[in-house]
């Protein structure tokens, strides 16, 4: 995300975006692990966090709409989405090897 500020400052909030969409996939199975647990208060947390993450989402596809106005803005923001859905994808998907 930082090399995207050096190429296009819509280029580092459009990978921030997909960061900050990625890490929201990440609360429902919070959720159901802490109910299933009875975490509680890890639920309640992580509720209120929810609320929160659907504004950060909902804040950078408003800056990538308002000002995105060339085609090179287009793709830089396409360029630095794609990077960042590779690194989440990869962060996200439970390994095929067994820990040893
Ligand atoms: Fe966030």
């Amino acid at each position: 995300m930082w090399d995207c500020l050096d190429r296009h400052p819509l280029a580092a909030i459009a990978a921030w975006n997909v960061s900050e969409t990625s890490a929201t996939g990440s609360l429902e199975p919070t959720f159901l692990a802490g109910e299933q647990h009875g975490f509680d208060e890890v639920v309640r947390v992580h509720r209120k966090i929810e609320v929160d993450e659907k504004f950060h989402v909902g804040l950078g596809r408003q800056v990538l709409a308002r000002y995105a106005a060339t085609d090179d803005d287009r793709n830089e923001i396409l360029r630095a989405m794609r990077g960042m859905h590779s690194i989440a994808s990869e962060m996200f998907t439970p390994s095929k090897k067994a820990p040893s």
